[in-house]
């Protein structure tokens, strides 16, 4: 060869490189969270362009309109949608949403075939349609076009786990409805099914309530917050009111945006504990009704500061009507009534409820809140809810069908599943979103711990003790949570979530046995760093550095 003819090879190399498109076989291979099966079928691939009809069952409208924006936004190509009874079936390709309950053999699953002038999406519910739309996105180019082709493939995927959520606690910093939404769209994107509204605490009110108005006059503002770490001495305040709550109307639209999108949303109204908020409002709902409380303005109540309910008749009252209230705006089948980190010594020191205990029988102040615990599950159950706790609920002899969110560890888990109570993985360790997720004295400011990237991935929701036995089923799955006392805007929500939600969308859906840290990392530096750069989504980029041995 002379150098002519090596310099136009050169050139044709460089060329080539550059402008093949990502392959047929490539994207398949990177969807996020992995599929159960993926078949390269070697058909010819769809070509999608802007003539390409989604046609839909009328069951799928909503999903059809959803995934048109999607698409819309993603490609710019706006693809004409009709319903599959409508018209006949034109010259060019369809993108089909189809209800096949015979098919589609289980819960959220779908099937996705794609070949010739087709893609098909089955489900038998509005989830499995969901997630054939997010697996069809990623088959997509990420860039503007005016045609695209979808690689020859049958995919056949379900969940490995029925629960799959992700919290945000809106108190200790409170966010737009525009970024809920964003958020309940992250987890959609990710396969997840839940979304746990944490939406009452010590250190505000979160959503709106007729029946006692002063929980939003008075327990959604807090006069001051905390500014640094929790721990810095002294401790410095930023003297600046802060707050807000959500309206009953802003709430049934997000409800109605998450519904389109599979996603059931739990609220969390958070007793007896950490209830300074409603106490501030309410003081006679206290142990020291006489005293002058305001709504927390520094965070770790546990223990400092009374945040406890009173056992009386007026707080039972006050229970029962807001949790009846909340409970008809959400149509969850749960409720989420915290129970978490109640701190016993304000009833020990209140002889009003020594007096509760002896007139009731009960064994102690642990026996006292298993009886708020199960007060509310009864008002709950009028409701047709069933109660979701944090695993302290099972600290006294509780006795209804509540479901455990064990927040600690496998312990509580094996204990909780030993009494057939069926429990939801949430331990510090590692699905605290809210921990660091590098050692760097540099980072962002995190509550503490050590959360890094491969230990979630790497998390085992089913405890050892309970694997293989009759017990595992009561492990119904797992969720990320996201406190956000170091969280004062979406921007570092967005960074303390990425991509360590993406590793737990893996370790919720896939088969245990496909599950690969290395071709996981392989997948989401190649497919899904682009889409939070698409998102404009900000993550956490030192995911390599930061590892479960350093
Ligand atoms: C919790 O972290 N107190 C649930």
């Amino acid at each position: 060869m002379t150098p002519k003819h090596l310099f136009i090879l050169a050139i044709l190399l460089v060329f080539t490189s550059c402008h093949t498109p990502a392959t047929a076989q490539s994207v398949a291979d990177n969807i996020i969270p992995k599929p159960v099966e993926v078949v390269k079928t070697g058909k010819q691939p769809v070509v999608v362009t802007g003539k390409t009809q989604i046609v839909a069952d009328t069951r799928f409208a909503d999903q059809a309109a959803y995934l048109q924006d999607l698409i819309v936004a993603q490609t710019g190509m706006l693809l004409p949608v009709q319903s599959s009874g409508q018209g006949k079936s034109g010259r060019y390709s369809h993108i089909r949403l189809v209800a096949d309950s015979a098919a589609v053999n289980r819960a959220e699953m779908y099937i996705l075939t794609a070949a010739g002038r087709d893609v098909t999406i089955k489900a038998r519910d509005t989830r499995g349609m969901v997630y054939g739309i997010q697996t069809l996105l990623q088959l997509l180019p990420l860039q503007k076009t005016e045609t695209a082709s979808i690689p020859s493939v049958a995919i056949k995927d379900y969940p490995r786990f029925a629960y799959r959520g992700m919290h945000l606690d809106v108190v200790r910093h409170m966010f737009p409805v525009s970024f809920i939404k964003k958020y309940i769209d992250y987890l959609a994107f990710h396969k997840f099914n839940t979304f746990h509204w944490h939406l009452t605490d010590d250190q505000g009110w979160r959503i709106e309530i007729d029946s006692y108005p002063k929980l939003n006059t008075v327990g959604s503002w807090r006069d001051s917050t905390l500014i640094g770490h929790f721990n810095d001495v002294p401790a410095r305040y930023d003297a600046t009111r802060y707050g807000g709550f959500y309206t009953k109307d802003e709430v049934r639209d997000v409800i109605r945006y998450a519904a389109i999108r599979g996603i059931d949303i739990i609220p969390e109204i958070d007793i007896p504990g950490h209830s300074r908020a409603t106490i501030a409002a309410y003081p006679e709902f206290s142990t020291k009704p006489d005293t002058t409380w305001n709504v927390a303005t520094t965070w770790g109540m546990y223990n400092r500061q009374n945040n406890v309910l009173a056992p009386n008749p007026a707080t039972f009252k006050f229970l029962e009507t807001v949790f009846h209230e909340v409970a008809d705006l959400f149509p969850s089948p749960y409720f989420h009534l915290g129970g978490d980190e109640c701190s016993t010594m304000w009833w020990k020191a209140d002889p009003g409820s020594q007096k509760f205990i002896q007139e009731h029988h009960l064994k102690d102040e642990k026996g006292l809140q298993t009886y708020f615990i199960e007060q509310v599950a009864g008002y709950l159950a009028d409701k047709g809810k069933t109660v979701i706790g944090w695993h302290e609920i099972l600290q006294g002899d509780l006795d209804t069908s509540a479901i455990v969110m064990d927040w600690a560890g496998d312990k509580e888990a094996v204990a909780a599943a030993t009494r057939h109570h069926r429990v939801i993985m949430t331990p510090g360790k590692p699905l605290y979103f809210d921990n660091y997720q590098s050692k760097d004295p540099n980072d962002s400011l995190a509550i503490h711990g050590y959360n890094p990237l491969d230990a979630v991935y790497k998390y085992e929701p089913v405890p050892a003790a309970l694997q293989n036995t009759a017990l595992e089923k009561y492990i119904l799955g797992a969720q990320g949570n996201v406190w956000t006392e170091y969280m004062g805007n979406p921007a570092k929500v967005e960074y303390m979530v990425f991509p360590r939600m993406t590793a737990l969308s893996e370790v919720l859906w896939t088969p245990a046995n496909k599950k690969d840290y290395e071709d996981f990392k392989r997948r989401l530096k190649t497919a899904i760093i682009p889409r939070y750069n698409y998102w404009h989504t900000s993550y956490f980029k030192d995911f390599e550095k930061w590892t479960s041995d350093k």
